[in-house]
């Protein structure tokens, strides 16, 4: 049993990595050796990086890879995707040139507003509160109003503050409901600002207003909403079903069972959680590369599909008078200002790649990443299966495993062109070819 630690925070860097190293592993110079190794090493950058968040021992590296050639609204566009699974993005790029042929991707921003919310108690008389409201939003705009002037400026701000009365779920339960314009922020701060703002004024208005009773009304929180169904993002992509032939697969095979693939995922949770977990492959990695929080993203994403009841696909597809047609909407509050954008200096590189967007085209380019990396899957699932994509991958990891060496690997890679390289297969040829023993099972 480790010694708890008090003041931790408090410590340098230095010892902070002192103390880690010599209490958290058996062999504190190793441990020291890998922290320390992946530190950047200039200096003012490392120190950038260490100011993101608290306690910060070291980098934690993610492959930056990019895919080229998605044809999105007419413009062409490279996309850097930040993920550690090998075969994401060869999916994209392979789904960027297919699309490409076939006239590109479409994507159309539906909405932007943003939501957050006062959640508070009231036991009083629930009438007055309502016969006061309006009385009430004129003072939280106007306690709001100079918190909200920057962003009024760039065409953002409040647009909507209700009164809803919950009681029907829980028991004494209002919200001020309220929604915003962030403009080219994805608007955390801002949103949480406000309605901070907003839970002390409603208290303040209850203790000046006769009819309403400060000591039965009780501010919970007052925090922003991930979910964003009206922050949403269409995208998509057709063809005449002639043009998707596929894999030895006919085109018409193809469309059906392509189409029966998302009923499958409608119609089933375990395939739906699957399915979707494919189409955040294509959408964190851009998230991430682009600065973004891909857990609000992801959140938000989950909660959308499960809005009928059951959860569901997040893509749809349709295949009438011979036309192919497959889709994506989804909720997606992003930002291009703010936060990690002009700190982390991958970020602005990533945005400088996709041709510094603005925060609408953000959503249809990352729409478009989670679109063609379920394509992608499916078309593999509907005819080869995956493994065919990812063996080449899963083969190079062992051998890297190994210690292969380069002309190990393009030996052992040749034997294994038309095999499946099962692991002990792949340690058996390797020791095999190098002539050293077989390790036993487990070493
Ligand atoms: C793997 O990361 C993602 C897939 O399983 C998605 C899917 O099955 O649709 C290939």
């Amino acid at each position: 049993m480790k010694d708890p630690i008090k003041g931790f925070s408090k410590l340098s860097k230095a010892a902070k990595l002192e103390w880690l190293v010599t209490n958290n592993f058996e062999d504190a110079d190793a441990a020291r050796s890998v922290l320390t190794g992946y530190w950047h090493d200039d200096e003012t950058l490392q120190k950038r990086h260490d100011e993101f968040i608290e306690n910060t021992m070291s980098n934690y590296y993610m492959p930056y890879g990019v895919a080229p050639n998605f044809q999105i609204n007419g413009k062409l566009y490279t996309i850097p995707m930040a993920i550690e699974e090998s075969s994401v993005v060869a999916a994209a790029a392979k789904s960027a040139s297919f699309w490409m042929e076939r006239g590109g991707f479409k994507a159309e921003v539906m909405g932007t507003q943003k939501i957050g919310h006062v959640h508070f108690m009231y036991t009083g008389d629930a009438s007055a509160l309502k016969d006061e409201f309006d009385v009430l939003e004129e003072d939280l705009r106007a306690a709001t109003a100079e918190l909200t002037s920057n962003m009024e400026a760039r065409g953002g701000g409040i647009t909507s503050i209700k009164l809803v009365d919950a009681t029907d779920r829980l028991d004494d339960y209002y919200q001020l409901e309220v929604t915003f314009e962030t403009c080219d922020s994805m608007g955390a701060n801002f949103i949480n600002s406000n309605l901070e703002e907003m839970a002390k004024c409603l208290q303040t208005f209850a203790q000046n207003h006769e009819r309403l009773d400060a000591n039965a009304l009780e501010v919970v929180m007052r925090i922003l909403s991930n979910y964003t169904p009206n922050c949403l993002v269409r995208a998509s992509v057709s063809c005449k079903i002639e043009e998707l032939a596929s894999e030895g697969v006919s085109a018409e095979e193809f469309a059906r069972k392509f189409k029966r693939a998302i009923a499958i995922a409608n119609a089933e949770p375990y395939r739906a959680t699957t399915h979707n977990k494919g189409i955040m492959n294509g959408i964190d990695a851009v998230i991430i590369a682009t600065g973004n929080d891909f857990r609000a993203v992801e959140a938000a994403c989950h909660t959308h599909a499960a809005r009928s009841g059951s959860y569901k696909s997040l893509t749809g597809c349709a295949v009438e008078n011979g036309i192919f047609t497959f889709w994506i909407e989804i909720p997606l509050a992003l930002g291009v200002v703010g936060g990690l954008t002009k700190l982390h200096p991958l970020v602005v590189k990533s945005l400088e790649m996709l041709g510094n967007p603005d925060a609408e085209e953000l959503m249809g380019i990352v729409a478009v990443s989670g679109l063609a990396q379920n394509f992608a899957a499916l078309r593999a699932l509907v005819t080869t299966g995956i493994q065919k994509g990812h063996m080449k991958m899963h083969l190079m990891n062992i051998l890297t495993q190994l210690e292969a060496t380069p002309e190990e690997k393009i030996h052992i890679a040749t034997y294994f062109k038309d095999k499946v390289p099962h692991h002990r297969e792949v340690v058996n040829y390797f020791c095999e070819l190098r002539g050293v023993p077989v390790p036993k099972v487990g070493q």
